[in-house]
């Protein structure tokens, strides 16, 4: 079967996600973009991971500081998640962000954050798989996840 570019979009779109945006803090500032691709991989150690475009320019730098923090998108941060998935001059502006133990940033208002050291990172195609290991982490926010499906967003109901 040759797999066509839009039936994967098409297909994978079928699987929900949450919403992450990871930071890092940049020799340029803070440097964030969002991400679907997040998941837990190990206990002992603690290890996370997501899956970086490799011609993403926000990548590379948050590559460069060797560490990334993983904010956990609440289901009232649609706007925020539109910011770091978009070009702008800076992501940041008027928002009023604190710092995790390895200096990078964690968003006002998510429900989480994971903040890591970059452990590893692997081939995967025209992305690279991020493995990070959690240095800090912590629940911040009361509120449900933000959820991405089929190219729109939704929130958590429980059944
Ligand atoms: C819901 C959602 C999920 C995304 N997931 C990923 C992802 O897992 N990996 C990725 O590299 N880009 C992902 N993106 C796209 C990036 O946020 C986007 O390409 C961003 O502009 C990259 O930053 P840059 O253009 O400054 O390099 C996602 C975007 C959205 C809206």
């Amino acid at each position: 079967m040759t797999i066509d570019p839009a039936d994967f979009r098409k297909v994978l779109g079928h699987f929900p996600t949450g919403v992450m945006v990871v930071t890092g803090a940049t020799d340029e500032g803070p440097a964030g973009m969002a991400i679907g691709s997040f998941a837990s991989v190990s206990l002992e150690p603690p290890l996370v991971m997501f899956c970086a475009g490799s011609s993403s320019g926000t990548w590379q730098a948050i590559k460069e500081t060797g560490a990334f923090c993983a904010n956990i998108l609440g289901e009232d941060q649609k706007d925020t998640c539109g910011v770091f998935a978009m070009p702008s001059d800076d992501r940041f502006a008027g928002i009023d962000w604190t710092t995790a133990v390895t200096g990078s940033p964690v968003l006002p208002g998510v429900v989480g954050y994971i903040d890591c050291e970059i452990h590893a990172i692997h081939d995967g195609g025209d992305h690279d798989i991020v493995v990070g290991l959690v240095k800090e982490m912590a629940v911040t926010g009361e509120q449900g996840p933000l959820l991405f499906f089929q190219g729109g967003y939704g929130t958590y109901e429980a059944m």
